[in-house]
């Protein structure tokens, strides 16, 4: 595997519209973010991602775009945003943006310029279909946030268009040769502006199983999942590689694919040398227990199942390149209160769940408040709501016979804006996050969960992320923690999640993933303790017990 810039980086989500917000308008912004870059210097950051900063309609949080060459202004300004970029640099940091081109906004201009004239040059920026009424659909694919992907184009009703998300994020159409061109053009005007790369938004979405075809229904709307088309749709490669040799190869640029499903055999096409990406995400934990008849009927993952998919994930990408890791994202729930089971969130498993992602092989991801073990938010009312998907699913849920309380049971454990709460900065008025008020509810928890709390105590969740952070770089055991292999560690034993790094050294993270101790044998006797979310380690020659939620690392 050819070595790269990044491989030995840590990254760090931002979601700005809840970062920090600089003039009391209630939303998050770029001088908001630039005055925070040294909170995130210190914490050890490298490489950060800001989820969408384009001008939208907002429909989708930005992730329906506008205007691709622009800083919407609720944000700041472009003065802004090579202001960042200049800050970032300064500090040896590097800015990722979002980019988001299976679809864009329908308030950009090509699908105004298409809905004025569908038979014109715009028409065929999209998928676009004659409709009469009364005829069957071109085909019955589910959009992501529910209902069919087929909708009538505004201003003709003769005609309709494809979305794959919300109705207001028209679908690009990537077979039209102009459509890329004009993506890649964009691409190359924000490297020169020396952005350091890019996270590539819903990129599997971009190859449709063409002719239309219908797939088997799973629920009473006629309609079925869309996973079905991407399986059965070829040749996505085709356009991501143009994509890679035509942008990111030419700036040595950092990509991160939002891939969710990959195949084993494709993966050196994906992330190996030369691959479309630098890297994709590892997203098996998040979708294990998922259920094409919406959340109601979604499994909640054990500690157990956790560890399968990260140990799977590694075998399967191998030496081939590096996945980025995570525990949570904007579309996520807050780590802490998704994996750790309930009842059972402490200090001590906060700092467990951040160990044992962050030390296996691949880049690791922090997502904004995660350092300070940020929590899901109590159940709301639905009026409150915000996220488009989880409004979609209360539906689904009343649809499929639940109450309403049920349903927002079933919602408010999945609910994307568990995520989006702003980011708790002091126990203040909003958290320290905004003079204003905030556009979206502060999580009640912030008197008690809070950054300026945590920097003044060594054994806060933020200090152990700094530890963390600190020991993946540490000179001595930097080779082994970035470039040694994975290898699982008594992989059978219930609620252990433990492996060893190999390389220069052979380095043991040992996770107890429960209240209960637990007993392990060392393969040999330990030299060194690395890490510890204890105040001491109870081992006896090569015995350890390992105590409530104890994380240990363990140089052998
Ligand atoms: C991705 C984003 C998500 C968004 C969707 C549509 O999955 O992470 O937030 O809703 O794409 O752009
Ligand atoms: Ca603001």
């Amino acid at each position: 595997m050819e070595r790269k810039w990044w491989h030995d980086k840590v990254a760090y989500q931002i979601y700005p519209k809840s970062f920090y917000d600089s003039n009391g308008d209630g939303i998050g912004d770029l001088q908001g973010i630039i005055q925070k870059l040294d909170y995130l210097k210190d914490l050890g950051v490298d490489i950060v991602w800001i989820s969408p900063i384009y001008p939208s309609p907002f429909a989708d949080q930005g992730y329906d775009i506008s205007d691709y060459y622009n800083i919407d202004p609720s944000f700041g300004t472009l003065k802004d945003m090579d202001e960042l970029i200049r800050e970032a640099k300064k500090r040896d940091m590097y800015i990722l943006m979002d980019l988001v081109v299976n679809h864009c906004s329908d308030e950009h201009e090509w699908f105004e310029k298409a809905c004025a004239d569908p038979d014109g040059e715009y028409g065929n920026f999209f998928y676009i279909e004659d409709r009469k009424e009364g005829q069957e659909l071109p085909c019955n694919w589910r959009s992501y946030f529910g209902g069919s992907v087929w909708e009538p184009l505004p201003g003709h009703p003769e005609k309709q268009y494809m979305h794959v998300f919300h109705k207001k994020q028209p679908d690009l159409n990537w077979e039209n040769p102009v459509v890329r061109e004009e993506v890649y053009k964009n691409v190359n005007w924000w490297l020169d502006k020396g952005l350091a790369g890019f996270r590539i938004d819903a990129i599997i979405n971009i190859k449709k199983k063409l002719p239309y075809k219908n797939y088997p229904t799973d629920r009473e709307d006629g309609l079925c999942d869309i996973a079905l088309m991407l399986e059965d749709a070829e040749g996505v490669g085709e356009f991501l590689g143009e994509l890679q040799r035509r942008t990111f190869s030419q700036y040595d640029a950092f990509s991160v694919g939002e891939v969710f499903n990959e195949k084993p055999e494709e993966l050196p096409d994906f992330i190996g040398d030369g691959g479309y990406f630098s890297s994709i995400f590892n997203f098996s934990t998040n979708v294990w227990g998922g259920s094409d008849k919406g959340w109601y009927d979604c499994k909640r993952i054990t500690p157990d199942a956790y560890k399968k998919c990260h140990f799977d994930a590694q075998r399967k990408v191998g030496n081939h390149g590096f996945y980025s890791n995570i525990i949570e994202n904007h579309d996520q729930p807050r780590g802490v209160s998704y994996y750790i089971p309930e009842g059972e969130v402490s200090l001590e498993s906060k700092k467990m769940l951040a160990a044992v992602y962050f030390l296996l092989r691949g880049l690791p991801f922090i997502y904004q408040g995660q350092e300070i073990g940020m929590e899901n938010l109590p159940v709301i009312p639905v009026e409150q709501v915000d996220d488009i998907s989880a409004l979609d699913q209360y539906q689904v849920s009343l649809d499929a016979g639940f109450t309403p309380e049920e349903a927002l049971k079933i919602i408010s454990l999945r609910n994307r804006d568990n995520a989006r709460t702003p980011v708790q900065w002091n126990a203040e008025k909003n958290a320290g996050f905004t003079q204003g008020t905030p556009w979206l509810m502060v999580n009640p928890n912030y008197t008690e969960i809070n950054v300026a709390a945590q920097e003044q105590d060594e054994n806060s969740v933020l200090s152990f992320y700094k530890e963390l952070i600190a020991l993946r770089k540490n000179p001595e055991y930097k080779e082994t923690f970035v470039y040694g292999d994975v290898i699982p560690f008594e992989e059978d034993r219930h609620n252990l999640m433990a492996y060893h790094r190999k390389g220069e050294k052979d380095l043991l993270v040992l996770g107890n993933f429960q209240k209960e101790e637990q007993k392990v044998t060392l393969p040999s006797e330990g030299k060194n303790i690395l890490l510890n979310n204890y105040p001491n380690a109870e081992i006896t020659g090569n015995q350890v017990k390992l105590k409530d939620y104890q994380v240990l690392v363990i140089e052998l």
